[in-house]
């Protein structure tokens, strides 16, 4: 009997592990549809602006600025390999240009050397990160949000 029970569990086994294995890995994208951040509302009245301030929420601001609010904490910001990774991107992208609440808003305009910046990774498609998109899904820009980017920093340049 005992043994049995014993061979049915050895059988199971790697299935049970891969199950789990499968939830935790799952469990570190899909909490993030779930982490708190601020709204903020864009104040721009330009409707060339208005689709920019979402994704700069949406996509950017994580390693981009330095407003508490604005900035999402996922839970496993604290886990040891997470954490360091996280720091660095924050402070690497934070020194390559920042955005403050009133940009975000459209209160005040994102300087033009910023926006010449952004035009070059959008182009590219190098932002954001590839290892910060694997665990945010909705974060990757598509081809709407990469034009809606690139047509409002023409109206700028107007
Ligand atoms: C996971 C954090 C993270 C996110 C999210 C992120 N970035 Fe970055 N960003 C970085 C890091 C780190 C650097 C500096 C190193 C590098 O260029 O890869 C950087 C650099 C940049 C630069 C400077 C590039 C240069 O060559 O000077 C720009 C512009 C930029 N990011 C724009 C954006 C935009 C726009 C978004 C949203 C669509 C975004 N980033 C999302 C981390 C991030």
């Amino acid at each position: 009997m005992r043994s049995t029970r014993g061979s049915t569990l050895n059988r199971l086994l790697p299935v049970i592990v891969l199950f789990v294995v499968f939830a935790v890995g799952l469990a570190f994208p899909l909490s993030n549809f779930f982490v708190v951040r601020k709204t903020v509302v864009d104040v721009s009245n330009n409707r060339d602006f208005a689709p920019v301030a979402k994704i700069l929420q949406s996509s950017c601001v994580d390693c981009h600025s330095v407003t508490p609010g604005l900035i999402a904490h996922p839970y496993y910001a604290s886990f040891p390999i997470a954490r360091d990774t996280i720091a660095r991107d924050m402070l690497e992208g934070q020194k390559s240009f920042k955005l403050t609440q009133d940009q975000v808003s459209g209160k005040e305009p994102i300087s033009n050397i910023d926006l010449a910046k952004i035009s070059t990774v959008v182009e590219e498609g190098s932002m954001p990160p590839i290892r910060y998109k694997a665990l945010h899904w909705d974060a990757s820009l598509n081809q709407q949000q990469r034009a809606a980017i690139l047509k409002y920093i023409v109206s700028r340049r107007n």
